[in-house]
């Protein structure tokens, strides 16, 4: 069993180190430390980051270790330098940066070998292993969204998703109301806002089989969407004034014709694509055009875990496998999601598609703790972001690799952030005038 443990944390560390490698070796020198986005650090930051959280948390926290490099904490420290400042630090160059990083790496590997996977709440199933594997593919997506802001020519490349997309499906599901449980309390790996396992009451609503595709999108910019007060939040409003925003993120029109530029590449916008690089604040108005809205947090879970013949949530819409490349796409297989309406093997029990991998649905709820919400490991991890500032984002794009990516995994960003891999659904209430519940 633990065994077990110790092979599953060593590949997913290793896993890890080599999607890193490839978003970091396909650039010279002058690439990885040149800022491509105030938005974003140079790629440089990310690989050391990534090292430092693994020394702090791996090798001295759980092997007790003394420090390697504790003189750099605080350039990796990310609360003590916001991303626009971090090309000024003194950041280690890349070749000292990967040197640092695979030793802590070799380190790290030695104590994973003989440490016993119990005892204390960190290392138990080997959650502190498999926390850092999380926050390395999490850099991870990061650094692929710094390759999708930076100019020149593509770096990366990768074969193209399944073209199975099956436009015959109904629009919308209906799930009845009552109760489920939302969060966990017994997947191992599961960060601590995913915690604990607590009972949710959410009445009938209606929910898209699909996530909203590029032609439904265009559809709301021809309509004159992005001109119509009536549909936007008023931050929304303001932001697309100020910003004369009228169409998602690397988008353009040449004659009549929607364009987009996908890392390096220009290509015509695909119609039936899930549309991606959209703020909260689009996802919101669209709906509003559409006359729906989006999904609460809870809905969307209900949507993706809770089986309504058995009662019972699972750990996915299909069941409780982890992801294989028939469930979904994800893990950057692919750079790009997959048409609307694809992996029928990652069908929810009620049929809806696509919860799982592609782009990451923004939900209208507000990133909170749940009841008896503990910090663990830190607290700025979760805790600090909690409140109305931030946005709840699910169910991981094609750039979330399985160990960082499950029906109960949660992200959020502010509702103004459209460089990050975010779509969304929508849904509608039940019975809103019968006002009884199914
Ligand atoms: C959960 C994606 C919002 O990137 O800011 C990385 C993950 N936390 N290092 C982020 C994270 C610390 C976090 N998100
Ligand atoms: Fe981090």
């Amino acid at each position: 069993m633990t065994d077990d443990l110790r092979g599953r944390a060593l590949e997913a560390l290793t896993t890890a180190r080599t999607r890193t490698a490839t978003l970091t070796s396909c650039v010279d020198d002058d690439e990885l430390t040149t800022q491509h986005s105030p938005l974003m650090s140079p790629l440089v930051w990310d690989l050391a980051h990534i090292g430092n959280q693994e020394e702090q948390w791996l090798l001295r926290t759980v092997g007790g270790r003394d420090a390697l490099r504790p003189e750099i904490d605080s350039i990796y420290d990310a609360f003590e330098h916001p991303r626009a400042l971090r090309p000024t630090l003194p950041l280690l160059a890349p070749a000292e940066a990967r040197i640092y990083a695979s030793d802590v790496r070799g380190r790290v590997l030695d104590i994973l070998e003989r440490m016993p996977l119990e005892g204390s709440p960190l290392v138990d199933a080997g959650f502190a292993f498999g926390m850092i594997a999380q926050h390395e593919q999490q850099h991870d997506e990061t650094m692929l969204i710094t390759h999708q802001l930076r100019k020149g020519p593509a770096a990366l490349t990768a074969p193209e998703p399944p073209a199975d997309g099956d436009g015959s499906l109904p629009r919308e599901v209906l799930v009845p109301g009552g109760p489920f449980t939302m969060g966990t309390s017994t997947e191992p790996w599961a960060l601590d806002n995913e915690r604990p396992a607590h009972e949710r009451l959410v009445p009938a609503y209606y929910i898209d089989t699909v996530p909203v595709t590029c032609g439904a999108y265009q559809a709301f910019i021809e309509d004159g969407g992005y001109t119509e007060r009536r549909w936007w939040a008023d931050e929304g409003w303001d932001q697309i004034r100020q910003h004369g925003i009228g169409a998602p993120l690397f988008w353009r029109s040449e004659g009549g014709v929607w364009l987009r530029r996908r890392f390096g590449r220009v290509e015509e916008v695909p119609p039936d694509e899930p549309v991606l690089h959209v703020s909260w604040y689009e996802a919101d108005a669209y709906a509003r055009w559409a006359g729906r809205r989006l999904p609460t947090e809870a809905e969307w879970e209900k949507a993706a875990r809770h089986d309504p013949a058995s009662g019972r949530v699972r750990r996915y819409p299909w069941g409780d496998e982890d992801p294989t490349p028939t469930h979904a796409n994800l893990g950057q297989r692919h750079l790009r999601p997959a048409a609307a309406g694809s992996y029928p093997g990652g069908a929810s029990p009620l049929g809806v598609r696509q919860l799982i991998g592609d782009v990451w649905e923004w939900t209208s709820s507000d990133f909170l703790a749940y009841p008896g919400f503990a910090a663990f490991p830190y607290r700025e991890y979760s805790e600090v972001f909690f409140g109305s500032e931030h946005k709840v984002l699910r169910g991981g794009s094609f750039a979330v690799d399985p160990v960082a990516c499950r029906g109960t995994f949660r992200n959020w960003d502010l509702p103004v952030r459209r460089q990050i891999f975010s779509g969304f659904r929508t849904a509608r209430s039940a019975d809103v005038h019968a006002g009884a519940q199914a």
